[in-house]
């Protein structure tokens, strides 16, 4: 997720580019550059880092000039550097592109363009895009829009662009597919931006394009929208927007936290674009595919994570020793690395990190990596030093994670481990081609039944409510579910400050049911798929003891409603999958109930984002 800003009209662009990058620094912040036209050349400064160093760097050009585009990344193709960052030249020197998104068949019109004699500064699928549509203009001899139009029906992925022309220095063109794209109206000029944040001091009326929309943004002339896919005249809807500044980079959410919670339909779908192809039967992950021999030959697999990430290691557990019959053990990294633990080079090491610079989980890998055993990468930052480390990985797409608390981060991270799992089955033919179809079909439905289980927002709302002055809950669930228990209790520890357990439900007979009373709100998660009938005598053991239950139920679920206090419903799905979905209703209770505590959600007390230090 990257933040694309760019203007045209009767100002100087510089300061309203960077100031408009610094709005957007929270969609990325790995690297940022900005290109301007002076009326006679293109003016280009990059550099890995944030604005500031932008800005700074930026003081070696010449910063004149009213037409000019600005970029802040959030890497997803190549690593975070000066040559990788936005914008990105055409191999004439004459079109200047910045990207928002993924262009996921960039490899093979790269080898068409090679061979075509372009050459490539970086590993970045902007670049060839920028390059195809020279290309296009050239050899189909059209104008810089006709030429977008052309090349955006050749790419598969998701994109939000805009494009100029120093030969034609009065227009920037710009298109949208999956990625955020507001083109702002002022008198005599225009702002676009992937947001509002950038224009909204200068003009209140925008223009959001619509998927596969495109439009040419030429001076003292209307916006001409175009389709992409047959260049058929769209009409614009100018929108008047009442939103402040701090309410447009929460994307209208109060804050990053809810934001993100909502984000994770997207975030899943980013994760498997490009690499659940399910019509084809194929999962592609060339980090594995690189590596079969040793995951298919390994004596074990070894997952070290903290945190939220250690809970989505051990969803991981289940589903690649269910699922790929591999022996896996998950392991607090903390601990891993100072227990003398026994490791051969027999052992594959997956270590799980949104932020990438965790110094347990990084301090684990070395220890691992010194054994011999090799060590692969779930990360969520491109570049970050556990993705330098490791030997091989696959990233989430979950974009970034600003929110203290991990919402997108946990379900983009089991998506990634679920098609490795899935890719190792396969490989190791433990289950059946019918059965790995249909595990692939249910996986590409999940999105749209997180979007589902976002639907029960206001009812959890209320539930909330009810027990936002509780002073210790019980989460429980059993089998895939159980860590789902661990991880909405850490949630709402971790934003409420209210005590919270989370324990397997057959555990209660042990211990915890001493606590059961009144007083004690004990969440179950009580889906259909995985020992429904233990878990539903579990909440009869509670109710005996007057336990208040909210169960996390499957729609439709009769028999649970007639036991529980509340219940909260999602969809149907697979039962490795239910993961993805019941913990979604678990992230907005504890939204919701340290909300009503008047608690920091975004940056809670004693918590940072990413644990450095040991
Ligand atoms: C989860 O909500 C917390 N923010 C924290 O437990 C986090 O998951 C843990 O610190 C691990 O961070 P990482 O994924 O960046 O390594």
């Amino acid at each position: 997720m990257c933040g694309i800003v760019g203007y045209i009209g009767h100002r100087e662009a510089f300061p309203i580019v960077i100031k408009g990058l610094q709005r957007l620094e929270y969609r990325g912040y790995d690297s940022a550059g900005i290109a301007l036209y002076d009326g006679n050349q293109i003016n280009l400064s990059k550099t890995k880092g944030k604005v500031e160093d932008l800005k700074n760097k930026a003081k070696e050009i010449s910063q004149a000039g009213s037409i000019g585009i600005g970029h802040t990344r959030w890497a997803t193709h190549g690593v975070p550097n000066d040559v990788n960052s936005h914008p990105h030249y055409s191999n004439s020197g004459n079109l200047v592109i910045i990207h928002n998104g993924i262009i996921e068949n960039y490899e093979a019109i790269k080898q068409e363009l090679t061979k075509r004699g372009y050459t490539f500064q970086s590993d970045t699928d902007t670049e060839v895009l920028i390059n195809l549509i020279e290309e296009v203009k050239k050899t189909e001899d059209v104008k810089l829009g006709k030429a977008v139009q052309i090349a955006l029906n050749q790419v598969v992925g998701a994109y939000a662009i805009a494009v100029f022309d120093k030969e034609k220095p009065d227009e920037i063109v710009v298109a949208k597919l999956g990625s955020p794209l507001a083109i702002g109206i002022g008198e005599g000029e225009f702002f676009i931006a992937s947001d509002a944040s950038p224009f909204i001091e200068f003009t209140n009326n925008a223009v959001y394009l619509e998927d596969e929309e495109m439009a040419i943004i030429r001076l003292g002339k209307e916006i001409k929208l175009r389709k992409i896919k047959d260049d058929a005249v769209a009409y614009p809807r100018i929108l008047e927007l009442q939103m402040n500044l701090e309410e447009i980079e929460k994307g209208g959410y109060d804050h990053f936290m809810l934001k993100e919670i909502y984000e994770q339909p997207r975030a899943i779908k980013d994760t498997y674009r490009g690499r659940l192809l399910a019509d084809q039967g194929l999962i592609r992950m060339a980090g594995i595919d690189l590596n079969m021999e040793k995951f298919l030959n390994a004596n074990r697999i070894i997952i070290v994570a903290c945190g939220t990430s250690w809970h989505a290691g051990l969803v991981a557990e289940y589903i690649f020793e269910d699922l790929a019959r591999i022996p896996v053990e998950v392991e607090y990294a903390s601990e891993f690395r100072y227990r003398n633990p026994v490791i051969t080079d027999k052992d594959v090491l997956i270590a799980i990190s949104q932020s990438g610079e965790t110094a347990d989980t990084l301090a684990a890998i070395k220890l691992a990596k010194e054994k011999g055993a090799f060590v692969f990468g779930v990360c969520n930052v491109v570049g970050s030093s556990i993705a330098r480390e490791t030997d091989a990985g696959a990233y989430t797409h979950a974009g970034p994670e600003i929110g203290v608390a991990s919402t997108k981060a946990f379900t983009t991270q089991i998506t990634v481990l679920t098609l490795m799992a899935l890719k190792l089955a396969k490989a190791k033919g433990s289950f059946s081609e019918t059965k790995y179809r249909e595990y692939l079909s249910e996986l590409e439905t999940i999105p749209n039944k997180v979007e589902k289980s976002l639907e029960s927002n206001a009812l959890i709302e209320i539930i909330a409510d009810v027990y936002k002055e509780s002073t210790n809950c019980l989460y429980l669930g059993r089998g895939y579910n159980f860590p789902v228990a661990l991880e909405g209790a850490l949630k709402l520890k971790e934003i409420s400050y209210i005590h919270a357990e989370g324990y397997p439900a057959a555990e209660m007979k042990h211990g915890p049911i001493a606590l059961i009373d009144e007083q004690m709100p004990v969440f179950v998660i009580a889906t259909k798929k995985g020992h429904y009938e233990k878990v539903v005598s579990n909440i009869q053991e509670i109710k005996s003891r007057k336990g208040k239950i909210i169960a996390i139920v499957t729609e439709g679920d009769e028999q649970v409603k007639d036991l529980a206090d509340h219940v909260i419903e999602v969809p149907e799905t697979l039962e490795s999958l239910t993961p993805l979905l019941t913990t979604i209703p678990l992230q907005l209770l504890s939204y919701h109930i340290a909300v009503m505590r008047g608690c920091n959600v975004d940056q809670p007390r004693n918590l940072a984002k990413s644990v450095t230090v040991e």
